[in-house]
């Protein structure tokens, strides 16, 4: 979020950077010119060490994680005879605390079906954070299958958002309304940089929720980096919800592959809506093996992502650099928000910057190291700790961040 509030994706930093590039020598813009301009690269052909930060999504299988995928025993799972996928199922709802789960194909999947089995007449309305995931990156899913229209709540910058506004904007029974059906909320909140919810904000959430006869979805992706960092377990964290979905092809590694989790009387719509769209999958068995692996090897280590994030954030905040700003306190899990004064860089030149290496640099780093991010808003740019980022890659990544944040304050001064 920038100071005005507003969301850039990186294809349209991009878009920006692109149509800069052409108007800049005919209009000269003084402002422009006062900002930082990179060195030369050492070579467009450049080849280093990469270190890709841009997501938890781009995670790779381990060893020991394909060798349980070939393993795994298999079945037909639309016929509900798949006993990996089952006994996945099985694992994740005892680990929520909720009656039943389903095996779905993406985490885009799990809350389209959760918000069109919650809303089964067309005009409902959805309640949700201007910031969800669910509202910003996911097609409007719910309003283009399901005529449901999303109700979006100012979030604020701890991810939460403000209880009196459920209350003001719920719309129950009125003829020139639609009507309220669900609720939604996001944990860890993507982008206010991985936040955790308060689990006594969701409680209350559930609350009021239940209080007007409406269910309680969680966007929980990276609900298990919300379970490792407070050390509160997916039950507790759940209490209040009736249904979630959470993502295994993020932090945890897997090739593919989210579950709902909820009530037995839901889990039948959602096995039929799961084959309309085409989320059928037969032997998924060996994807389903994936996460149970992962459920055994990596949830705890996600701590050290945690630890990564904060390590980047800490280096940045000692640089004392007043153009290239981390609060360490911001950064509750695998996600660190880096944030850059208007005045000197944007978000797009900060990643092109971060993208190629410079003589000198290769001199003061050691190496060639390639970081890849992007930009996340109009002053920001995002960066993602995950599995395979080791800790000898984040301490590269900081020697050469403080070289580019040095380099940067130099041209400003
Ligand atoms: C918070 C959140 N919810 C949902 C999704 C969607 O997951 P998928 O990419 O598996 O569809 C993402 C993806 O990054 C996410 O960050």
């Amino acid at each position: 979020m920038d100071r005005s509030g507003r969301i850039v994706n990186a294809s349209y930093g991009l878009l920006k950077q692109w149509s800069m590039k052409n108007v800049l020598p005919k209009n000269v813009n003084l402002q422009l010119l006062r900002t930082y301009h990179p060195p030369p690269p050492v070579s467009s052909e450049l080849k280093g060490h990469v270190i890709d930060l841009r997501s938890d999504t781009i995670t790779k299988p381990t060893i020991g994680m394909k060798k349980a995928m070939m393993d795994a025993l298999l079945g037909d799972d639309v016929y509900r005879e798949d006993p990996t996928v089952l006994e996945l199922e099985k694992r994740m709802a005892k680990y929520t605390g909720k009656d039943c789960a389903l095996f779905v194909p993406s985490g885009t999947m799990g809350n389209l079906i959760s918000v069109l089995g919650h809303c089964e007449h067309r005009g409902s309305e959805v309640l949700l954070g201007d910031q969800a995931h669910i509202f910003l990156y996911e097609q409007a899913g719910m309003a283009q299958l399901g005529g449901i229209q999303p109700h979006i709540i100012p979030t604020r910058p701890d991810g939460t958002f403000d209880v009196n506004e459920i209350t003001l904007r719920l719309r129950i029974e009125d003829v020139h309304c639609p009507r309220t059906t669900l609720i939604c909320i996001e944990n860890t909140q993507n982008v206010c940089g991985g936040k955790i919810l308060p689990s006594l904000w969701i409680d209350q959430v559930g609350s009021i929720a239940k209080s007007v006869g409406i269910p309680l979805h969680m966007d929980g992706a990276r609900l298990m980096n919300a379970v490792v960092a407070s050390g509160e377990s997916a039950a507790r964290i759940l209490q209040g919800c009736d249904t979630a979905s959470i993502c295994f092809s993020k932090g945890l590694g897997t090739p593919v592959g989210s579950i709902i989790v909820g009530p037995e009387e839901f889990m039948y719509r959602a096995i039929r809506l799961r084959k309309v769209l085409g989320g059928g999958m037969r032997q998924a068995g060996m994807l389903a093996a994936a996460a149970l692996y992962a459920l055994e090897n990596m949830v705890d280590r996600l701590a050290d992502d945690h630890k990564h994030a904060k390590l980047l954030a800490q280096a940045i905040s000692e640089t004392g650099s007043k153009n290239v700003i981390c609060q360490v306190a911001d950064v509750h899990t695998n996600i660190a928000i880096v944030h850059l004064h208007p005045d000197a860089i944007t978000p797009e030149q900060f990643c092109n910057r971060l993208s190629m290496v410079c003589d000198e640099e290769s001199q003061v780093v050691g190496e060639q190291v390639i970081i890849k991010v992007f930009p996340w808003t109009t002053d920001s740019v995002r960066f993602v700790t995950h599995h395979d980022a080791t800790f000898a890659d984040i301490q590269v990544a900081i020697a050469k961040l403080k070289h580019v944040i040095c380099e940067i304050d130099l041209q400003m001064k």
